[in-house]
């Protein structure tokens, strides 16, 4: 066959290079942090000054998804409206334009977990599909008959039922950590679970449910000590304090765009680059080819090689513009801000007696669950939407760490940085009024 040669590559480069000026990641110490301007950052999220059931709105379901800054809809409308085209496919302005900007969002996500190279990180749909991918290529291909996987009991659905999928075709078995009564990680226990069996230790770094936090950087040191490869889900964290992936040393590392400030429909995974380049892919399709004959295709190299089909282009574009707009307030910060305010919002939850808090470990993000006894979780929901308070109510995708606490469901409060306390006094106020209603 002829070989006709073009010159794409040199001309995206060039794009490349004129956008990249984001900021290297943040690893600022927390003693340093700086005061939030909250009501100028709350100016910047259009969705805060709507009223729900005539009261200003409280949004407190900040674990289910996050709300969106001005910068990050600019982003996405700007695409829409200056530079719309598919990526990595065209040598036209538009095509060159957009594939830059997509570009230097992956860029921007090596800088803000710290990843070694940009080819380590493959944009997904969500954390979901990141962990699906992993265990249906690196673990469908190392795993055998007796080998185990390892997580806690406080995961999310999405890192327990890919590793039983998994389980099913492999023979494989599923280990849990157990939590103590506050819902601390028991590391004692997971070193009990760990031995040469274990090839995959899977974990959440901060619980969506509940709000604690796992020492991932000490699992994963005491996962490879057992030869084991580990995954973090940091769907909790990212958007809450510095990550650094190179410190925790994990193997993969994936989170979803929408829980921190970013459109739905995208999400991360990082992986070392051996381990991306040893796994088969994961969906076959455009992009992730280099040629494709009857006879033969050869794959792309990382990370086009997990991207097969046009991707989620305007949610990624905008992830890039939420990592900025975070870097700007400064991570450290957001963490000092929002550990004040998870401590108001359990000491003003803790004077009601009604109320009894599911989750007080040591360490947590700004997360609280609750019960009262004698309501069910969803009518507080309703009554507190009455009020313009919006939480999430049920099993939060979590009913093992449910089934653990002998609750069917909590009332979850989840507070991030445009939170304030007056936030908190209008859900305490809202708690009292649902306890006065069904008493
Ligand atoms: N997993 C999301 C939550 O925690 C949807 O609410």
């Amino acid at each position: 066959m002829p070989t006709l040669r073009y010159f794409r590559r040199p001309l995206l480069k060039q794009s490349l290079e004129s956008v990249f000026t984001v900021n290297p990641s943040q690893t600022v110490n927390q003693s340093d942090a700086k005061p939030l301007d909250v009501a100028r950052i709350r100016a910047d999220f259009p969705i805060l000054s709507r009223t729900v059931n005539g009261k200003p709105l409280v949004y407190l379901d900040n674990a289910a998804t996050t709300q969106k800054p001005k910068p990050v809809i600019a982003a996405v409308q700007h695409v829409y409206e200056s530079m719309n085209a598919n990526i990595h496919r065209g040598v036209h302005r538009l095509s060159v334009e957009t594939t830059a900007a997509y570009e230097k969002s992956r860029l921007q996500v090596a800088r803000l977990i710290n990843a070694a190279k940009e080819s380590e990180i493959v944009f997904v749909r969500g954390a979901t599909e990141g962990i699906n991918l992993v265990a249906q290529t690196f673990g469908r291909t190392h795993l055998v008959e007796g080998d185990e996987i390892i997580v806690s009991t406080l995961e999310h659905h999405a890192n327990i039922v890919p590793w039983q999928i998994l389980c099913e075709q492999t023979g494989a078995q599923l280990k849990v950590v157990p939590v103590d009564d506050d819902a601390n990680f028991l590391i004692d226990e997971y070193k009990k679970l760990l031995s040469e069996k274990t090839r995959i230790v899977a974990m959440l770094q901060s619980s969506n449910a509940l709000g604690t936090v796992i020492p991932v950087t000490e699992v994963t040191r005491l996962a490879h000590d057992v030869g084991a490869t580990v995954l973090i889900d940091g769907s909790q964290s990212v958007q809450h304090h510095p990550v650094d992936v190179r410190e925790i040393d994990c193997d993969f590392y994936v989170f979803s765009g929408h829980k921190m400030y970013a459109p739905s429909g995208v999400g991360v995974l990082y992986g070392k680059e051996a381990l991306l380049a040893s796994m088969p892919p994961y969906q076959g399709g455009g992009e992730m080819i280099k040629s494709v004959t009857f006879e033969q295709t050869i794959y792309n190299d990382l990370p086009h090689k997990f991207e097969a089909g046009t991707p989620n282009i305007e949610g990624t574009i905008g992830l890039g513009a939420a990592i900025a707009y975070l870097q700007d307030i400064g991570l450290s910060n957001i963490a000092a801000y929002e550990a004040q305010l998870l401590k108001y919002a359990t000491e003003q939850l803790s004077k009601i007696p009604e109320v009894r808090l599911i989750g007080t470990a040591k360490e947590k993000v700004s997360v609280i669950s609750f019960v009262v006894e004698g309501i069910h979780p969803h009518d507080i929901g309703t009554v507190l939407d009455q009020e313009g308070v919006a939480i999430r109510t049920g099993h939060h995708c979590a009913q093992p760490t449910m089934q653990r606490f002998n609750v069917p469901a909590t009332a979850r409060a989840s507070m991030c940085f445009y939170n304030t306390e007056a936030d908190i006094d209008q859900l305490v106020d809202a708690i009292q009024k649902t306890i006065k209603v069904f008493a």
